[in-house]
């Protein structure tokens, strides 16, 4: 392993320093050349292996079975039990917090923790673990990203793996060593409350998006000052359980289950991710954590994976079905593979239980080992025994601009447009629109579950920009757009009517649901109202998975998917108003009644959108910075209007109307084609790229005085849809 000099922590010799540095509170001693290993194992010098070997040789059997054991924060009788208890890692659940909360304390807490950890006779660190499952997501300030299943909407690896480093810089200023994330999860049903974890219901996607792995941690482990350990979760199939049911019972052949979920776990392993945790659920009746085959054959051995294995909260002492700890569980869960166990409360019991099986020979001394020494590997590399306490320099990046300017990027790409009938959108900045709806002026339900709590909540509860303030900000005059939460108040004088519905937060166990999928009653008649004014409504759906919405479509002139954007509600409305073109698509199939649920590509239903579906419009040019129309200035509009259809085809026309001031020698007129393909044109020539056409004029109708139209047609295979063509002039 190498040292780079920039260390994340201050640089200490945990051994020699650590009680010390308990008793004098000293936060950062500087890399001092000086510094002398008593032994191998406190050489960086010498390879990861060698050093392990060498701290395993002069642990005790507590050492070991502490390094084995992770702990919520708040289960901690006494701080000092953390070193008394050998304890080898700590983590926060969902509602674990600091007061105040804030990145600051958040550091002091890790380092006062971890200096509590290095008063033992070996000062072996603890590595520390938390739920940033779309941004540090704990921490008020932080920058929160979009839920996984709006980054497969982006269909963009690199971006993700973006996010993934931006996350762990954030992370690392608060000391934090270990994000349970991603989630590579594929969510089979949308009924699952975890659907929205998944970046999408077919393999490829949370298999390409496996990216945030290497994004978080490096290229290599601990080689850069911000690198954190990732873990692959939730090993396995907990995305297809029968019904979609949460810890449920995923009913497949082996053949399904390795083509559908074991996918992304292998380009994890692959990309080296660092640790797995497993998935409550069972496999045909067997639950992952007492699953040897699944664990230690297929995973260990045959894909390869050389990190260490942890359990998910409490999820040990479930396998009899019975809360509480017996040996028997634990003897099982560590036999089948579990190298560290997420206990998370009573410590005490769990190391005695632990004891009792090793000491009974009911666990072996060499899977104690084995266990030990991929988890030292994993600190080693990481560099905690060289870095153990926070990097403070990266305590700015919490919610930093740079930070929240990726967000705003990640929300924009990740928008789907479903629906834009006679091109309402993108709006006019300068148009009067009324807003309404429950989501539009609400960060927690923006952000859904997983923040700032475990099942998250409406409200203020972070820093950042709702749906309407992106709308406001963007607007040339705020004061042309109104608000109102119900939709009262509205009447015909509006251009449009944005209305911004869906789901409130919610997380595992409580985001289930088995009956009806559809719009709440507050929705319903906030949509009602803006209906009855007659004005054209434009639905942003803010929801952790698709909604059942069939009924409601034909009343929506406009829908555009948003999924659960985070802190940055501006990149919503930089799709809105077309700064920014909408490029997602579904990365689930959009149910036509919730009675179709599950609801996959290629299973033969027919949905109400496809998997892949996703519109389009040109982007606005850029603002004109004198908008008063010159003499000469180019510009033109297209009308797509559907002709004839029959079974299978279209025919269509397009009317080009030059709308400047001055002449135009020629056109061009773009969209996309979602899907449908041109057999014949007449009137224009025609480009393909990218599934979208490009038509430009022919030599006899290329010329057009202002307020003069030209037009094209064509036939097509497939559907026209709502197109919504943009044109530029020459
Ligand atoms: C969840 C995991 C999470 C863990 C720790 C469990 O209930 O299933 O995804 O990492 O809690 O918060
Ligand atoms: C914790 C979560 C955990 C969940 C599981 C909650 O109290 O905060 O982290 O995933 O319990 O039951």
């Amino acid at each position: 392993m190498s040292l780079t000099p920039s260390v994340r922590r201050p640089a200490v010799v945990a051994a020699l320093c650590a009680v010390a540095l308990a008793l004098t509170g000293l936060t950062a001693a500087a890399p001092s050349p000086e510094r002398v290993a008593a032994h191998p194992y406190q050489d960086p010098s010498l390879p990861v292996a060698d050093r392990v070997d060498d701290l395993l040789a002069r642990m005790t059997q507590a050492d070991k079975l502490g390094q084995m054991t992770q702990i919520e924060k708040d289960a901690l009788a006494a701080q000092s039990d953390l070193a008394a208890y050998r304890i080898g890692s700590v983590l926060s659940g969902g509602d674990s917090t600091v007061s105040p909360n804030n990145a600051q304390t958040w550091a002091d807490t890790y380092d006062s923790l971890q200096r509590t950890a290095l008063g033992t006779p070996l000062g072996i660190p603890m590595i520390y673990g938390i739920d940033a499952v779309h941004g540090h997501n704990a921490v008020r300030g932080a920058t929160i990203f979009p839920h996984n299943i709006g980054l497969g909407a982006t269909r963009d690896p690199a971006l993700v793996q973006r996010i993934g480093r931006a996350v762990a810089e954030e992370m690392a200023g608060t000391g934090i060593d270990w994000d349970f994330a991603p989630c590579l999860c594929v969510a089979r049903n949308d009924r699952w409350g975890r659907t929205y974890e998944s970046f999408g219901e077919k393999p490829e996607l949370p298999t390409a998006m496996a990216t945030f792995v290497t994004g978080m941690q490096g290229a290599t482990l601990g080689a850069d000052p911000a690198s954190v350990l990732a873990t692959a979760k939730h090993y396995l199939g907990d995305g297809g359980t029968t019904g979609g049911v949460d810890q449920g019972n995923t009913e497949l052949s082996e053949a399904e289950l390795r083509s559908i979920h074991l996918p992304p776990f292998q380009e994890a392993v692959k990309r080296g991710v660092g640790s797995v945790m497993l998935s409550y659920s069972s496999w045909n009746g067997v639950r992952s954590h007492a699953h040897k085959y699944l664990v230690t054959d297929v995973l260990k051995r045959e894909l390869g994976f050389s990190g260490f294995v942890v359990s998910d909260w409490a999820a040990v002492d479930q396998l009899d079905g019975q809360t509480g700890f017996t040996g028997a569980e634990i003897a099982t869960a560590v036999n089948a593979g579990v190298d560290m166990v997420m206990v998370p409360h009573d410590y005490r019991k769990f190391l005695t239980l632990l004891r009792g099986e090793v000491d009974a020979g009911r666990i072996s001394a060499a899977r104690i080992d084995d266990a030990n020494r991929r988890i030292l590997t994993k600190k080693f590399e990481l560099g905690l025994f060289e870095r153990p306490l926070t990097d403070r320099s990266y305590t700015s990046t919490v919610g930093s601009a740079e930070h929240r300017a990726l967000a705003r990027q990640a929300v924009r790409a990740s928008q789907v447009l479903l629906k834009n009938e006679g091109g309402v959108l993108p709006l006019a900045k300068n148009a009067k629109l009324f807003v309404a709806g429950k989501s539009a002026d609400d960060i927690g339900n923006q952000s859904g579950g997983w923040t700032l709590g475990w099942q998250g909540r409406s409200g203020p509860v972070t820093e950042g920009t709702t749906v309407l303030q992106g709308i406001r900000a963007a607007a040339t005059d705020p004061s042309r757009v109104t608000y109102d939460r119900y939709g009262n108040g509205v009447d015909g004088s509006y251009a449009a009517a944005v209305a911004v519905v869906g789901e409130t937060p919610y997380a595992e166990m409580r985001g289930d649901r088995p009956g009806a999928m559809g719009l709440d009653q507050e929705d319903l008649g906030t949509l009602a109202r803006l209906k009855a004014s007659g004005v054209p409504v434009v639905v942003v759906l803010v929801s952790g998975r698709p909604l059942d919405i069939a009924a409601q479509l034909p009343d929506w002139k406009a829908l555009l998917a948003a999924w659960l954007p985070g802190t940055e509600g501006n990149g919503v409305s930089d799709v809105l108003f077309g700064d920014h073109a909408p490029t997602g698509r579904l990365p689930v199939t959009w149910m036509r009644s919730a009675s179709q649920q599950p609801v996959n590509d290629g299973d033969g239903k027919t949905p109400l959108f496809p998997y892949g579906h996703g519109l389009t419009y040109e982007e606005r040019p850029a603002p004109d910075p004198d908008p008063t129309p010159e003499p000469g200035d180019k510009a033109c509009t297209a009308q797509f209007k559907a002709g004839s259809s029959w079974s299978g085809g279209y025919q269509a026309e397009v009317t080009v109307k030059n709308t400047g001031t001055g002449p135009l020698t020629g056109w061009s007129v773009g969209w996309d084609l979602g899907g449908s393909t041109i057999t014949n044109l007449w009137n224009g020539s025609l480009t393909v790229a990218q599934g979208r056409a490009t038509v430009r004029n022919s030599s006899f109708n290329g010329t057009l005085a202002p307020g003069a139209t030209a037009s094209f047609g064509f036939t097509a295979n497939g559907t026209a849809g709502t197109p919504a063509p943009g044109c530029a002039g020459t």
